[in-house]
């Protein structure tokens, strides 16, 4: 295996024959994406939170559209909690939206507006994890470390014949010693696009980590559903929501008392009829 290599030369020409092979298939199969022309750390941002669980081609067009409505920081972090859940409307996980605003909220008030540069500061931020507190240097600054996701441990766990079980830090190992220096963004774009075109998760058998359940009707399902009508409207009769949606299988109140919790939604009483009540999207957050 050549994590535990026989020599050193056999080790190191096993590398070597790796990255051509993965650097071969990107000259010819080279995916074109608008996030790949910025090296802009907030776009860079942007883009890596949104390709979080959602397929790369769905997010173009919507990231095209949140640089031209929400190009910096500020611009952001001032936005109206509705507005930023209207442009994050098709991505999914609407707390991922918000959440994404939090951050440049935490971003103006701790790193002065500027996304932070080194992986240990932006995985303090909400939202960013392993992954993304790497990927985002990666791409923008070219920066040598190792952002591994579902594509390039499904790539390593393959290549290298590693159990499918391998702990995290044993393929985050591997993925440093892969690494050519001074190519880290090429590379990351290289591997990604081996992974989603070529050594898919159906040709190799191998699963992601976490395994999306059946969405159609779940209960997150209709979590976006309503998020969604209230999203759409300024303001909407929980009486209206209740018809609409009588037949939810899932408690119809427990997601919209998750939404208030989550802050996203306020519930309060109909200024126009009395006992009634309405909903809306969060103005201020707590
Ligand atoms: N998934 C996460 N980052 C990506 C990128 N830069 N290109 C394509 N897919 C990605």
């Amino acid at each position: 295996m050549v994590f535990q290599p026989v020599s050193s030369e056999l080790h190191r020409q096993k590398v070597e024959l790796f990255r051509e092979k993965i650097f071969n298939f990107y000259r010819l199969n080279k995916r074109s994406f608008p996030w790949r022309e910025c090296t802009d750390r907030y776009a860079v941002m942007i883009s890596e939170i949104m390709l979080q669980q959602t397929q790369a081609e769905r997010v173009a067009g919507k990231f095209l559209a949140w640089m031209d409505r929400f190009p910096d920081t500020e611009t952001l972090a001032s936005a109206s909690l509705r507005e930023v859940l209207l442009l994050w409307s098709g991505l999914g996980y609407n707390s991922r939206g918000q959440r994404l605003q939090t951050c440049a909220k935490v971003i103006m008030d701790r790193f002065g507006g500027m996304v932070p540069t080194t992986p240990e500061q932006l995985k303090t931020l909400p939202g960013i994890g392993d992954y993304t507190c790497r990927s985002i240097p990666v791409f923008a600054d070219n920066l040598d470390v190792a952002a591994v996701d579902t594509n390039i441990r499904r790539i390593i766990i393959h290549e290298f014949a590693l159990p499918e079980d391998s702990p995290k830090h044993k393929i985050q190992f591997a993925a440093e010693q892969l690494l050519p220096k001074g190519q880290s963004r090429e590379w990351h774009n290289a591997l990604m696009d081996y992974g989603s075109i070529h050594l898919t998760s159906r040709k190799t058998g191998i699963r992601p980590l976490t395994k999306q359940s059946k969405f159609q009707g779940s209960k997150r399902w209709y979590r976006g559903r309503l998020l969604k009508e209230i999203v759409a409207s300024e303001a909407i009769f929980l009486e209206e929501i209740e018809k609409k949606y009588g037949s939810c299988p899932w408690g119809l109140h427990e997601i919209i008392d998750g939404l208030v919790r989550e802050g996203l939604v306020d519930e309060t009483e109909s200024p126009s009829e009395p006992g009634g009540r309405v909903l809306k999207i969060r103005e201020e957050q707590r």
